[in-house]
């Protein structure tokens, strides 16, 4: 087993081509390692024996394989998985020719206090959960025959350290770099665009030269400008043909101009290629490539904010780093799909509470059209837990934060940075060095984007951060009733609504009336009192956290001024831990517009029917009740003047929105059959919605989201899994539980249903659903061929789908 391992890694690395290199080789460094929970000192040594380690890939998350428990230290704000210390160790080798090379290793975030050995020496650590980082391995590993050993330690024993689900590991990519003696340092180029417009584009390229030799040298630099067809569109280098460049680290600062550009935007984000070459002694000897786009934007006081020339609403959610059923362990697709449900819903940004995302997950934002609020602190020196980034805070912060925007600062998505969440310093006047310290820290980097910090105490003579004056753009958490007084308040301050909500709902469940408003928690109780017995929350839009508000009461005041440059709901998917208003046995939130298997909350749909030119017509809820039962039945809908419902043929009326209502409703007596709705423009039919009461569960209905997967041993295909009766209805509270069995080239790779107090493993081949619908998340296998699913549920005939890879 360990000699095949070897043999495959070996072919791995010596594949790639080393010698006579002209450029850098980038290796995908995630394939595997061993791993060991647990702590075991003796791994940093390169002859440990780990034969009985697990092998793995990365990305890896370990706290989403364990059981759920209330004791585990992390709390359910940690989504009651465990945590602890674990080790990582690789074997591999370099092929000889790699030892005129600088050889670098980059972790893009490994959750928490990392330790990095090669080869029996200390490399570093990195304290911070969320940070990318890099280490030059050069002087301690040896190219050739000889076997190489790195050993990661990950230690995120202390709990609790954050309010909600970290996961733990190595849980977003690893890859190895090797890049000649001279070549383009880790994040080393900075690509702004300081005059657009329609007609024309200056760019201003920066880029930093990391001679390594050890003695000064001559050079050129220069890049190409290639457009998204690929065709070269401009060269551009310093004045100079050679620069001088010294030992060490030199910046050269140069310009381009593009004629015509295409212009990045949420509806058409159009993306750019910079190849940057590095060329001494006439051979080339680097090439970087780095993403841009072409776009500009401001904040205005009185207008809001403005992308291209264009007034633009910030139509925006939060979003924590956790893929539900995956954990924190990053895949590319599990984040598409995210974001393609909120483009779907008319989303177009998100704020990535509270730390820096995957590069990825920005890149996807780049090529979908997201604008990005990117975050760097949910803490600074003052805790909100024990454990948390407050103990790393003095000695790390500088160094996160330039890490943070250097890695992140070509990204067109990238329009906001936030130095922190809720900060307790803006309670006292400790807030106002930091806070001109972190502003002057972003600003010596990148001084193209607005910071903001999201604030929470609104009066200004007790808000220290506020106070700083450094913040370029007033952000504020919650307090909705303020925002009509944000001008008179905060007089000429640019304003977003950094966070807002924190509506509640399960998804499919609905308690009557559903015209009362409930606040869960109340004011000073940490928990629900008499809330409901099976933790479910109604799906009405009528329930909040009593800080927050419903969506349609924030939205209303938020789409009438056009000075609120935009807000970031909270929050666009459930995600796991903190899971208000419930204590133990819940253990994912219920703050999503969309829960955590991805499956939309009603909600979803007021803010499709406000957010898109899409025709909406949603009516809930399910038909199933007891006869005779009040029930209440609301309709968002669009582009239409009236909705009229029928209930077994009888018209229940026509109802109307009046300006800056969100839906209509009626209340009827219930009794089985049709529900109809019909949404009316100009006495014409716009749109027609049917709800039958569903009969006895009669079959599985599947419905992958894709069904040709790439044969990559990554991409996924989100299958959903719906119970209905012979005549297709949803059997709205089926809980069966369905067991996934797959053959050939694919792998489950979690199942969930979206209920919060939920205690079967993501990682079972089992899961019940709920309310009707369960999901399963099948992976690809590196080989091309077919996946057979066979979905069972005893009593219901076996459902069989097959996917295929390519
Ligand atoms: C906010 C906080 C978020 C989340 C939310 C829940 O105050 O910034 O991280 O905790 O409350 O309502």
């Amino acid at each position: 087993m360990k000699r095949l391992i070897y043999i495959s890694l070996l072919a791995i690395l010596s594949g790639s081509t080393f010698s006579q290199q002209k450029s850098r080789t980038i290796i995908d460094f995630n394939k595997n390692w061993k791993f060991w929970l647990g702590d075991t000192a003796i791994a940093k040594e390169p002859a440990y024996n780990d034969k009985n380690w697990r092998t793995l890939d990365l990305p890896h998350d370990w706290s989403i394989e364990g059981e759920f428990s209330e004791k585990h230290p992390g709390t359910p704000n940690q989504a009651a998985l465990p945590t602890g210390i674990a080790w990582y160790r690789k074997t591999f080798t370099l092929p000889a020719t790699a030892k005129d090379k600088n050889i670098f290793i980059e972790f893009d975030g490994v959750y928490r206090n990392s330790e990095v050995w090669v080869n029996g020496h200390y490399i570093g650590k990195r304290a911070n959960g969320y940070i990318s980082f890099g280490y030059d391995l050069t002087p301690y590993i040896k190219p050739g025959a000889a076997q190489q050993v790195i050993a990661v330690k990950v230690d995120n024993l202390a709990q609790p350290n954050s309010r909600w689900y970290t996961g733990s590991g190595i849980y977003r990519n690893v890859r190895l770099v090797a890049a000649n003696k001279i070549a383009i340092d880790q994040w080393g180029t900075f690509i702004t665009t300081p005059v657009v417009n329609d007609k024309t584009a200056n760019i201003q390229i920066q880029s930093v030269v990391n001679n390594s030799t050890g003695k000064a040298g001559q050079g050129t630099v220069y890049t190409d400008i290639y457009d998204a067809t690929g065709k070269l569109v401009v060269k551009a280098s310093p004045g100079a043909v050679n620069s001088n460049w010294p030992a060490g680290k030199s910046t050269l600062t140069y310009t381009a101009h593009i004629t015509n550009p295409q212009l990045w935007s949420v509806e058409k984000p159009y993306l750019y290629k910079a190849i940057t070459r590095v060329v001494v002694n006439g051979n080339a000897v680097d090439e970087f490539v780095t993403s841009f786009g072409i776009r500009y934007f401001s904040f205005d006081v009185q207008q809001g904010f403005f992308l291209n020339g264009k007034p633009t609403k910030i139509l925006g959610v939060c979003m924590h780093h956790d893929l539900g059923a995956l954990g924190a362990a990053i895949n590319v697709r599990a984040m598409e799909r995210q974001l393609e449900i909120l483009k779907d819903m008319g989303c177009n940004a998100i704020r990535t509470a509270h730390n820096p995302p995957a590069p990825e997950f920005l890149d996807l934002c780049d090529k979908m059209g997201f604008l990005v609020m990117d975050e760097a602190f949910d803490m600074w020196r003052k805790k909100k837990n024990k454990f948390d980034y407050n103990i790393d805070f003095d000695k790390w912060h500088k160094q996160d934060l330039e890490d943070q925007v250097k890695r992140d600062r070509n990204h067109p998505s990238v329009i906001i940075w936030s130095i922190g969440n809720e900060i307790r310093e803006q309670f006292d006047s400790t807030g106002i060095p930091i806070t001109r310290e972190l502003v002057n820290t972003i600003k010596q980097l990148d001084s193209t984007r607005p910071v903001t910090s999201a604030l929470t105490e609104l009066d200004t003579t007790k808000n220290f951060i506020y106070q700083a004056n450094a913040l370029d753009l007033l952000g504020l958490n919650y307090n909705q009733q303020i925002y009509p007084e944000v001008p008179t308040r905060y007089p000429g301050k640019k304003f977003i609504a950094a966070e807002t909500m924190s509506a509640l709902a399960s998804r499919g469940h609905y308690d009557m009336p559903s015209d009362t408003m409930r606040f869960w928690p109340l004011k000073g109780q940490k928990f629900v009192q008499n809330g409901n017995p099976d933790y479910t929350v109604s799906a009405y839009d009528h329930v909040a956290a009593y800080w927050g508000s419903s969506h349609e009461e924030t939205w209303r005041i938020v789409k009438q001024h056009p000075f609120i440059s935009g807000l970031f709901v909270w929050s666009g998917f459930d995600f796991l831990g903190e899971p208000v208003p419930y204590p133990w046995p819940a253990r994912s939130s219920y703050y999503g517009i969309i829960d955590l298997a991805g499956f939309p909350k009603d909600a979803y749909y007021m803010y499709q029917s406000e957010w898109t030119n899409k025709t909406v017509l949603h009516v809930f809820p399910h038909w199933n009740w007891e006869r005779g039962k009040e029930v209440d039945v609301w309709a968002y809908y669009n582009n239409a003047d009236e909705v009229e419902l029928f209930l077994n043929d009888r018209s229940l009326g026509v109802r109307k929105k009046q300006p800056l209502d969100f839906h209509v409703q009626w209340r009827v007596k219930y009794e089985p059959g049709t529900l109809k709705a019909v949404s009316r423009k100009n006495g014409k039919n716009i749109a027609s919605k049917i709800i039958n009461t569903a009969g006895a569960p009669a079959r599985l209905e599947i419905v992958p989201d894709k069904k040709i997967l790439h044969a990559d041993g990554k991409d996924l295909s989100f299958v959903t899994i719906r119970v209905v009766d012979k005549n297709g209805n949803l059997v709205p509270h089926a809980d069966h539980k369905i067991t996934v069995q797959i053959t050939g080239e694919g792998v489950l790779a979690g199942m969930d249903n979206g209920y919060p107090a939920s205690l079967e493993s993501f990682k079972a081949v089992s899961h019940k659903a709920y309310n009707g619908l369960c999901l399963a998340i099948i992976q690809s296998k590196p080989k091309a061929g077919n996946i057979r699913v066979a979905i069972k549920t005893p009593g219901l005939p076996t459902a069989n789908i097959v996917l295929q890879t390519r």
